[in-house]
This record gives C-alpha cells, sequence and structure tokens, in this order.
C-alpha cells in the first residue's frame, strides 16, 4: 500500500514538473557519479554499479528526446579515472566499448538522427575502444538533430592545454598575430567537433563540484549547475525535471538580472538619450512588478 502511494505521488509530482517547464536546455552535460557506492551499497562490485549506471544513461537520452534537448555530453571516463586499478578500468573500457557499438547500432539512434561522437584524448585508450569509437563516430556521422558526446580520456585542463599549445605555435609560425587571438581562435583547437555552449551541468553522487569538466563550455557560459544526492543509477526523471527546473529558475533570474543592470543604465544616461524611453518600456516588459516598482518612476528620462 506505501508503495502504491508513493508510487502515485512520484507520478503527480513529475506530471506537476513536467507541467512547470516550458522550455529546455539546448546542451545538458552530466557527470554520471556514484556508480560503484551505490554497487556498494548493494553488496556488489564497481562493475555492477557502473552497468546499472549505463542503464541509466539510456534512460536519460530517452528524456532529452521527449523534452527537446539538442545535445548531451557525459563524463564517462577523465583523465583521473586511469589511475583506478587495473581491473576496474578494463571492467569500464568493456562497458564502453560495448555501449559504444550498441548505440551505433540502436534503430532509435537512425531513426532519430542522433550523432555520437567521442570527446577527450581518445589516443590514450585501448585499441578496441578507440575501433568502437570510430565505428560510432562513422555510422552516426551524417546526423545532426541530436548530438551525443561522450568524454572519453578527457579532462578539462588538458583540453585547454592542448588548445594553448596550438595557438602558441601558431604565433610562432607566424601563422597567427597574437592581436587576431580571439574566444574562436581557442575554440576552433578544443576537442574535435564544435561542442555548443552548455546550459546546464548535472552532477549525481552527492559531491558539489565540477571536477575538471568542459571548463570552456560550461563554467565559460556560466552554466547552471544541479547538484543531486541519488547515485547515478538511480537518478530519476523527476530528478532530470528538476534539473531542468533550476536552469529555468537561474535563466529567469539572469534576464531580470540583466535587465534591472540595463534599465539602471538607461536611466543614468536617461536625461542626455532621446532612446532611453523607449529602450526603458522595452525593459520594463522583463521586469516584475516589485523591481519596477523600486523607485523606477521617481526620475522621468524624457
Ligand atoms: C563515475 O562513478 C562514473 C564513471 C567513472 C563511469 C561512468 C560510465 C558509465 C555509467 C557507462 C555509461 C556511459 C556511456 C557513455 C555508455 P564512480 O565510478 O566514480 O562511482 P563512485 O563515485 O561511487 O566511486
Ligand atoms: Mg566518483
Amino acid at each position: 500500500m506505501r508503495q502504491w502511494l508513493r508510487a502515485q505521488f512520484r507520478s503527480v509530482y513529475e506530471r506537476v514538473l513536467r507541467y512547470e517547464i516550458t522550455g529546455a536546455p539546448s546542451h545538458v552535460a552530466v557527470i554520471q557519479d556514484g556508480n560503484r557506492r551505490y554497487a556498494r551499497n548493494r553488496g556488489s562490485d564497481a562493475t555492477d554499479g557502473h552497468r546499472a549506471g549505463a542503464q541509466t544513461t539510456e534512460r536519460v537520452l530517452d528524456w532529452c528526446s521527449e523534452l527537446g534537448v539538442d545535445e548531451l555530453t557525459l563524463y564517462a571516463f577523465s583523465t583521473e579515472n586511469f589511475e583506478r586499478p587495473r581491473v576496474e578500468r578494463e571492467h569500464l573500457f568493456d562497458l564502453l566499448e560495448e555501449k559504444l557499438y550498441e548505440f551505433a547500432d540502436a534503430d532509435r539512434v537512425h531513426e532519430d538522427g542522433v550523432r555520437v561522437r567521442a570527446i577527450g584524448d581518445t589516443e590514450r585508450l585501448p585499441d578496441r575502444v578507440q575501433e568502437a569509437v570510430e565505428y560510432a563516430e562513422h555510422r552516426t556521422g551524417d546526423y545532426d538533430a541530436f548530438t551525443l558526446n561522450v568524454a572519453l580520456a578527457y579532462g578539462g585542463r588538458t583540453e585547454l592545454l592542448g588548445a594553448t599549445r596550438e595557438v602558441a605555435a601558431a604565433v610562432e609560425r607566424g601563422d597567427l598575430d597574437p592581436g587576431d587571438v580571439t574566444a574562436a581562435t581557442v575554440e576552433d583547437r578544443l576537442y574535435d567537433g564544435a561542442v555548443r555552449d552548455v546550459d546546464l551541468i548535472v552532477r549525481t553522487g552527492g559531491d558539489e563540484r565540477t571536477s575538471n569538466f568542459l571548463p570552456w563550455h560550461a563554467n565559460g557560459n556560466e552554466a547552471a549547475a544541479f547538484f543531486c544526492t541519488p547515485y547515478w543509477p538511480e537518478f530519476s526523471k523527476i530528478d532530470f525535471l528538476r534539473a531542468i527546473r533550476t536552469y529555468e529558475a537561474r535563466e529567469a533570474s539572469w534576464r531580470q538580472t540583466r535587465a534591472k543592470r540595463a534599465l539602471a543604465l538607461v536611466r543614468a544616461l536617461g536625461g542626455e538619450v532621446k532612446e532611453a524611453r523607449r529602450v526603458l518600456d522595452r525593459l520594463r516588459e522583463h521586469l516584475p512588478e516589485s523591481i519596477e516598482d523600486e523607485g523606477m518612476d521617481e526620475r522621468p528620462v524624457d
């Protein structure tokens, strides 16, 4: 009875969350943490935890497609993970290899136009995983409806270091003027292919850190961050919807902050700039009444 009630409650709560959400972030990045702890709590091996985690990964792909997310990046193997015991590492490589082939051959991947690609120092991976990466990238390379980035042998610092070295080498060769170095110059030298800016970064397993994951695309874009306690295998659709709600709330608050700042600027210039009233009226549309009331009308702008 209690279980039935709980299931009913979850179903209603999920519908409420779904109702509250009006749009989806374009790019979601996930740190799938807590797999070994999940397994340990059940008296199982680390590898069982990672296999259970892979099932969550597949569910998340469905949720992304349902909600209209365009790109998903998964932290699947970090540069730090090379330090793990050999047996665990080999099991992880087996799992990643298996999943890459599975994704590449899955009907839904082809029906939904999912492009799979790896980001990271993939040449550090065993040959068998590199071959699986090539297979998946080759089989899905023409698709663009949805992008699934699998971060493998990935480390954010290493990525930035690589780009920095390439920029320095181009300057040294005389191919690039230091004064012409822009964000795009660096971006072009990050791991293969254009990864769009991250809008939302999710981490499961209780740690509130972003652990060297996508510093350029996530930190640089001031992505919203959602940290939650469930271990990755336990991560539910309700958790995912809450993450998206966090992103939406953050977006709304950003819009307000930007409008508020612009408003202050316009008011400061108000006496001198003719356009000010028009801009002011437009900004008002983005502000709740409470902020509008903050003395806005005390000083006319024209
Ligand atoms: C971190 O949990 C997770 C990993 C090192 C690997 C995650 C990989 C998968 C779930 C496989 C599925 C992914 C794809 C792309 C098919 P942890 O090992 O650090 O666990 P802990 O925090 O409990 O120690
Ligand atoms: Mg961990």
